[in-house]
């Protein structure tokens, strides 16, 4: 016996001995498991009660009207579906400054909450409140007369609409806009209306100005008719701001807080986790992160369900609480998979 291997034995620096046996992997990895409570599915839903429409951009997810959604939902419900974050697209209503149909009797989303609400007595449905997918310009603010944020008409038209979506059913609200001071103006409204303890603020805390949402800007037909989202949505290099985004939030009284995209931004994640573990945790696997892994499984690089898990974990382990993720049906499958062994 050499004295490398002796001094070896004395440190007892053995791992394989903790991963030999599936389960004694398992034990290693319980604080990264996923779980079909740590996901959250995204959906859109259209005008057209009856008709499926396929994102060509997102292959494998389509917009639904609410009684083809239904169906795909009851599925994915018995796999264990806890939880929804829904989307409206509209196309033949109309897109105005103030983006009225955000919140009109005939928008998608308002329509479906009471629906859903009874048909899934269980599923938590979180809203998605923003203008662009209904404003004229496509951007997510009201716009003043030279083209500037108005910040205080925008934030108020921002609770405005989280109310609506709140009385319509809502048990979480999701303002994914980035203006200044929306959190505490949704917080207000809803403690005005004696909602705050039904309806949950879950703030898009940290959203960056990312190249990663093209597809869903296709999805929602959400594309800004000019310039971009630079000047609300964080700089992707912007550290600092970032951790200032969540502190404002906080502040403003968030209940959950979300990091988006999550690829190519786990180091904030793990900022922002560390410095409020007391919060709950969301990361959005975006669009393009969807589509990436997607396109890159189909050219063979991966398997798809190896190295979309490995990804998954990895998020867990950073410190994500809930994945927000158009993977969430296979996930389930898989997961279900795995406990029926
Ligand atoms: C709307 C909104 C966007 C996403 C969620 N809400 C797009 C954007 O900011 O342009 C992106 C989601 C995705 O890419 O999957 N403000």
């Amino acid at each position: 016996m050499g004295d490398k291997y002796k001094r070896m034995v004395e440190k007892k620096h053995y791992l394989h001995s903790s991963i030999f046996h599936p389960t004694l992997r398992d034990w290693q990895s319980l604080k990264s498991e996923l779980t079909p409570s740590n996901f959250m599915y995204p959906v859109f839903i259209i005008e057209n009660d009856n008709e499926v429409q396929a994102i060509p951009s997102m292959p494998g997810i389509s917009r639904y009207g609410i009684n083809k959604l239904k169906e795909h939902l009851q599925n994915v419900i018995s796999k264990g579906l806890t939880s929804i974050l829904v989307f409206g697209v509209i196309d033949s209503l109309a897109k105005d400054e103030q983006a009225t149909n955000a919140d009109s009797s005939q928008n998608p989303v308002i329509k479906a909450l009471p629906k859903l609400r009874a048909w899934f007595p269980n599923l938590v449905i979180a809203c998605d409140v923003c203008l662009c997918p209904y404003s004229s310009h496509g951007h997510c603010a009201i716009l003043s007369e030279n083209g500037t944020i108005d910040n205080p008409k925008s934030i108020k038209r921002i609770a405005d609409i989280a109310l609506s979506y709140a009385k319509a059913g809502a048990h979480i609200v999701a303002p994914s806009d980035m203006m200044d001071g929306r959190i505490g103006a949704i917080k207000t409204l809803l403690i005005e209306n004696n909602l705050q303890n039904n309806v949950a603020v879950l703030s898009y805390t940290c959203k960056f100005a990312s190249n990663f949402y093209g597809p869903f800007r296709d999805a929602a037909k959400s594309k800004p008719s000019f310039g971009d989202r630079k000047c609300y949505q964080l700089p992707p290099a912007g550290e600092g701001v970032a951790i200032r985004a969540a502190a404002r939030d906080v502040e403003e009284g968030a209940d959950m807080l979300m990091i988006k995209p999550i690829m190519a931004y786990m180091d904030v994640l793990k900022q922002v986790n560390d410095k409020y573990p007391e919060y709950p945790m969301f990361v959005y696997q975006v669009s393009g992160e969807y589509s990436m892994i997607y396109n890159a499984a189909e050219k063979g690089i991966f398997d798809l369900k190896a190295a979309l898990l490995e990804i998954l974990q990895s998020y867990r382990r950073a410190g994500a609480d809930i994945i927000i993720t158009y993977y969430t049906p296979l996930i389930l499958e898989w997961i279900q998979l795995k406990h029926k062994l």
